[in-house]
């Protein structure tokens, strides 16, 4: 444990432009939670600060998509992120914002002692101008043709097609998304941060900290040996906190400038004594934030810190990996992602869950993915059917033999002695674990303590000893039951509303970190409060669900709506509508695919049509790929006589259709609302 006598701890502002979704969380909310949460729990001074990060072009652009103000946009997705976060049980001391008055004091007062200071450089450029909207253009604002690649759509900052990082200047034949002209280069003044300059004292600043996680000691070592450059502190932009100078009319401090002092003003704003937790050197500043983030928090935002003079620096800058999903990178524009809030209208109540998956899948070393199969497993496997069971299994057996009051044990054996042994162990193993910002591996440590207590029943048997030897089921139930109260102080961190649900079935008050470890924590004759589940099994319709969900509302860069085949085949002869009725068609649900052995143009499909499941096998492996149609809805006629295609038999046919390319196109339920063997009629 660290001397300090104070810890600030952050986690990144969002942008107030949409939503929070799992990878949000992985990154780096749900580590930083867990982290205050233990340390809290070990009652350290500590506060956990954030809060809605409301300039920036990112900001703008939303606004201009919704065809609303920029006000408009922050204050509708400021209250969705602060409700989503407090649901989700996220702990902050603050969630405030950036749009604040007391922060665009403090942010324009921050710029002005740099000021004062001469800290900053002035500088000439060019800049693209939009003549026709009259304004200076933000990177994000020009698109063109990507000089790397050819993508005729790349912005001004990056080509999202070839990835590669790119300055306005780059783009060839460059037009501006305001107006759709092409933009003219227009002199402009700002003022400039000497990274240069400041460069040996940010290294010398780096090289004391190479206990950093080697992510992102690694990246600003790479940031270091490029050598840095100077960057504009000020932009031309109306949306922001004005620069507080006179001839600066127009102009808006840089949104990475602005936004880390927001965690200097959510202090202020939270305490009066703000100032001990960022100027005192016994105060501990951790930024816990995605890896999107490391230049702007272990270089910009030190730098502006140091230059000041009064401010602690932050000493550790924990940052995360990615969080992929169903193997691809989670998208808003796409809306490939699952957003938090939904998902806690889908799964009321069932926070800690994703919290515990989110964390035993963490991409902490490195990018990782989310899968709602192994959401399923993991909660059915691991949370029910390990922690879930030894705790269920513990209640029952002492309402059953001892009228669920603690029962005493008065003679210890020599296995009862080694458990308690190791138990003692688990308090400091998963808090170290958490010091290191391990916390996947706490989080297994947690679930070996549960394994051991499992363990311990399944080993002592009490169910067949009660009738022979009651005095030694005394004895096991009461170790096991001071494993619950271990396991209920030690899951806190983690999973904070299943630790409130334990301490309410063991009838106790939430426990301190460090009164863990022991085999006291429950008295002899103490009576165990009504029995609750933990956790329950997550069915396969609720999983089908969300995979479904993802794929409908994926957007895609599809042909637009409503093309039209060039020489559409002549109809065919009338039928009556009895000849329809005859054919039964239903919504189903593809739930696996595979290729076909020996057959290319086949794929065979597991398919749940609401009345069973069966296999079809369907010609279409020419046009997609099995890992694609997964979770897809589609229309099935299922009364079609079966038939066997390459020894499979094929119980149904998928509806299709053929676009002029040939390339043979799902036909398939668009509404979300759609249910399996729901009659397509
Ligand atoms: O990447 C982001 O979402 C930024 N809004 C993070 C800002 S963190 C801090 F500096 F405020
Ligand atoms: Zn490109």
């Amino acid at each position: 444990m660290h001397s300090y006598k104070r810890h600030t701890v952050t986690a990144a502002l969002p942008y107030a432009n949409g939503g929070l979704h799992i990878g949000h969380i992985a990154g780096c909310y749900l580590p930083a939670d867990i982290y205050v949460r233990y340390l809290r729990s070990r009652g350290k001074d500590i506060l956990f600060i954030c809060g809605s990060d409301e300039h920036g072009v990112p900001i703008t652009i939303r606004a201009r998509k919704e065809n609303c103000t920029p006000q408009e946009i922050v204050d509708k997705y400021h209250s969705l992120m602060k409700r989503t976060f407090e649901e989700f049980g996220i702990a902050f001391s603050i969630y405030s914002r950036t749009s604040s008055p007391v922060h665009h004091q403090t942010a324009s007062d921050f710029f002005k002692k740099l000021y004062d200071k001469g800290v900053f450089t002035e500088s000439v450029t060019e800049q693209y101008y939009d003549a026709k909207a009259n304004q200076f253009l933000a990177d994000r604002y020009i698109t063109g043709t990507c000089p790397k690649c050819g993508n005729p759509n790349a912005y001004g900052d990056q080509c999202e097609r070839c990835g590669t990082s790119l300055s306005p200047m780059d783009l060839i034949n460059p037009v501006s998304t305001l107006s759709g002209e092409k933009p003219i280069l227009k002199e402009t003044k700002n003022w400039f941060l000497p990274l240069d300059k400041l460069q040996p004292q940010i290294e010398a600043y780096i090289n004391s900290h190479d206990d950093w996680k080697p992510n992102v000691f690694g990246q600003c070592k790479s940031w270091l040996n490029q050598g840095l450059q100077p960057r504009a502190m000020t932009r031309d932009l109306d949306w922001g906190v004005k620069v507080p100078l006179k001839d600066a009319e127009g102009k808006v401090l840089y949104v990475w400038f602005d936004a880390p002092i927001g965690y200097i003003s959510a202090t202020k704003e939270l305490t009066k004594d703000w100032e001990k937790y960022w100027k005192d050197k016994d105060t501990r500043l951790i930024h816990f934030i995605g890896k999107d983030n490391i230049v702007f928090h272990c270089i910009i935002f030190p730098s502006m810190l140091m230059c000041d003079g009064e401010y602690i620096l932050p000493d550790n800058v924990p940052a995360n990996e990615f969080l992929n999903l169903e193997g691809e990178k989670i998208s808003t524009s796409r809306n490939w992602a699952v957003w938090v809030h939904e998902y806690l209208e889908d799964f009321p109540g069932k926070q800690d869950v994703l919290r515990y998956v989110l964390c035993a899948n963490a991409p902490e070393t490195k990018d990782n993915d989310f899968t709602w199969a192994d959401f399923q497993t993991r909660n059915n496997s691991e949370l029910v059917a390990i922690l879930g069971n030894f705790v269920h299994r513990t209640n029952v057996l002492t309402k059953k033999y001892f009228d669920g009051k603690v029962p005493a044990a008065l003679e210890y054996e020599k296995s009862d002695l080694i458990l308690m042994e190791e138990m003692s162990r688990f308090p400091k193993k998963i808090g170290d674990a958490i010091e290191a910002f391990h916390f996947r591996e706490a989080l297994a440590e947690l679930m070996n303590l549960a394994r051991l207590g499992n363990k311990y029943l399944a080993d002592n048997e009490p169910w067949k000893v009660y009738n022979t030897n009651p005095q030694r089921v005394q004895v096991v139930l009461n170790l096991s039951l001071q494993i619950c109260a271990n396991l209920s102080a030690l899951m806190r961190p983690f999973m904070p509303f299943t630790s409130d649900k334990l301490c309410s079935l063991l009838n106790i008050a939430p426990l301190n970190w460090d009164a863990a470890g022991k085999a006291d924590m429950l008295r002899e004759g103490h009576q165990l409060g009504e029995p609750v589940m933990l956790f329950e099994k997550i069915e396969d319709f609720q999983i089908e669900k969300q995979i479904m969900k993802l794929h409908h509302t994926k957007v895609d860069n599809q042909p637009p709506v409503g093309a039209t085949l060039a020489v559409a085949r002549p109809q065919k002869p009338e039928i009556v509508f009895e000849d329809f009725e005859k054919m039964d068609i239903r919504v189903a649900t593809i739930t696996a695919a595979e290729k076909v052995q020996g057959a290319d143009k086949l794929l065979k499909l597991t398919v749940n049509t609401g009345i069973d499941v069966r296999t079809v096998v369907s010609g279409i492996a020419k046009y997609h790929k099995p890992e694609d149609i997964v979770g897809k809805q589609v229309c099935l006629l299922v009364n079609l006589a079966p038939r066997k295609l390459k020894g499979i038999e094929s119980q149904g046919m998928i509806l299709m259709a053929e676009n002029s390319d040939g390339k043979l196109i799902f036909v398939a339920p668009t509404d979300i609302n759609a249910e399996n063997g729901g009659i397509v009629k």
